[in-house]
């Protein structure tokens, strides 16, 4: 069925093939669903570009995670009325996280005349027949069905040559109280490892240096396969692949990260030294009210087990400021593990009401400007644990995978080490997507200096 969508769009546009520009919001996951679309728009006959004022079908591929994310998609969509008035031919489609919560796609419906179709997560193999529909002149589609298995196939249009993202599993079961992730993504569905792994294979022949394990929680990998252990499995099969190549993956639950998957880290020499474990608060009370299921002497445990093997071990987190009811206490909480476990970077966001979560039906005393305050203390300190932290490469050599010209200072290129450091050295465009050994030579707070040896 999805094929004769596909045929008859070609049809009707052969003879006037389609600008199409796609552009993607929020995780990792939604910009790799986001190069699927691509894909599926290429395989359509579209024309990809990068200019959405020279397009002729635009979709905005949509994140829900916080409100200021989805405030910026409306003031996105908003200031797009001009281009449709320009170009009244123009077809516009939004996709994505935000458009699998029903009451988006109503407001979408009924107050952005501009938008002509609105399809879920889960339907974006209905886009071939949105878009038909859209050039027979139908009025607003939707679809935002529940899952068909479209994700898992398409062949992505991917926006580097030698950084790819692969998703072992979709949506998420933990449902953490503040968080909308479960209700716009579903339950968890894993990929066959076989799958992963032909498709990884795949990439390094192609020349790809970094591959990105996508999950939201890549530690219950394969649960829903019935299997055990089955992300630490996957790691060892993905190391034994021939080739020059890093292995990276995110997001590791701080609940589900076994002694296994750190023994198996340590032991692959193709996966890459440094762990994601979002810690979200230091409080087990707040942890207790956001159903993270462990304690903070839990992950502390963790922490120790993986600094045992490797005191310099690099890790980085996710932390919620400002959760309902955050007391002094509990933000202190907070303060003390990031000075106890030095994260070399944290991301660090301010509670955002979801509605349909848990947390939004929580009493708040907590206001704003205590909220915004917490944010700017706890920024300060982790500035000064990152600035302390990094003078531990000086001196040191580092593996880094060259990712594009400094921005900063001029005839120097930028890249990430193993341990998702950032190092920047004196070198040209011609060192970009190749791997580089640098020795450091001077640390700051948010990269460290090096030459190349
Ligand atoms: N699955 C990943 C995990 O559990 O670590 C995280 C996925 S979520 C897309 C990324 C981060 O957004 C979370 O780790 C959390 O810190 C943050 N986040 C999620 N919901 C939020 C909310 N309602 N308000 C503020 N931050 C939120
Ligand atoms: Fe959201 Fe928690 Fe799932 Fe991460 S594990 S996506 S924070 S519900
Ligand atoms: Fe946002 Fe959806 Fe990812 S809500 S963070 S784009 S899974």
């Amino acid at each position: 069925m999805k094929n004769n969508y596909i045929e008859e769009f070609v049809k009707m546009t052969v003879d006037t093939p389609k600008k199409a520009y796609v552009r993607s919001f929020g995780c990792q996951l939604n910009i790799s669903d986001g190069e699927k679309i691509k894909g599926l728009l290429k395989s359509m006959g579209c024309i990809l570009t990068d200019d959405e004022n020279d397009a002729d079908i635009i979709i905005l591929n949509t994140c829900a995670v916080r409100e200021n994310a989805e405030d910026r998609v409306f003031g996105i969509v908003g200031s797009m009325k001009k281009l449709k008035e320009l170009k009244p031919s123009l077809i516009i489609g939004i996709s994505g996280c935000m458009t699998a919560q029903e009451h988006i796609a109503e407001k979408i419906k009924k107050s952005y005349p501009q938008v002509d179709f609105v399809v879920g997560t889960s339907a974006l193999s209905s886009i071939p027949r949105l878009l038909s529909e859209c050039l027979k002149g139908q009025k607003f589609g939707v679809d935002i069905s529940e899952y068909d298995d479209f994700s898992q196939e398409t062949v992505q249009v991917r926006d580097s040559s030698f950084k790819a993202s692969v998703p072992i599993m979709f949506g998420c079961n933990n449902f953490c109280t503040y968080c909308i992730v479960p209700y716009v993504r579903g339950r968890e569905r894993s990929r066959r490892q076989e799958d992963i792994v032909s498709e990884v294979k795949k990439l390094v022949q192609n020349g790809y240096k970094e591959i990105m394990l996508l999950g939201q929680n890549v530690n219950s990998y394969g649960n829903d396969l019935g299997e055990k252990n089955a992300f630490p499995k996957l790691l060892r099969a993905l190391d034994r692949i021939e080739g020059d190549f890093i292995i990276r993956f995110m997001s590791s639950h701080p609940k589900d990260a076994t002694k296994e998957l750190i023994d198996t880290i340590f032991e692959c020499d193709k996966v890459a030294k440094h762990l994601h474990l979002p810690l979200q608060s230091g409080s087990s009370d707040v942890l207790h009210r956001m159903n993270r299921r462990y304690t903070a002497e839990k992950y502390l445990e963790t922490v120790d087990y993986i600094r045992s093997k490797d005191p310099d071990f690099s890790l980085t987190t996710d932390l919620i400021v400002g959760f309902p009811n955050e007391t002094d206490k509990d933000f202190d909480a907070t303060l003390d593990i990031i000075k106890r476990v030095k994260y070399d970077n944290i991301y660090s966001f301010i509670y955002s009401k979801r509605s349909g979560t848990r947390a939004a039906e929580m009493d708040d005393a907590t206001t704003d400007d205590v909220k915004s305050q917490r944010m700017r203390q706890l920024l300060e300190v982790q500035r000064e644990i990152s600035s302390e932290n990094y003078r531990r490469f000086v001196g040191r050599k580092m593996r880094v995978l060259v990712d594009d010209i400094s921005k900063k200072r001029e005839g120097y290129v930028t890249g990430k080490s193993n341990e998702f450091i950032i190092v920047e050295f004196e070198g040209d465009k011609s060192l970009i997507g190749q791997f580089a050994d640098v020795e450091i030579t001077d640390a700051m707070n948010w990269a460290v200096l090096g030459r190349m040896i």
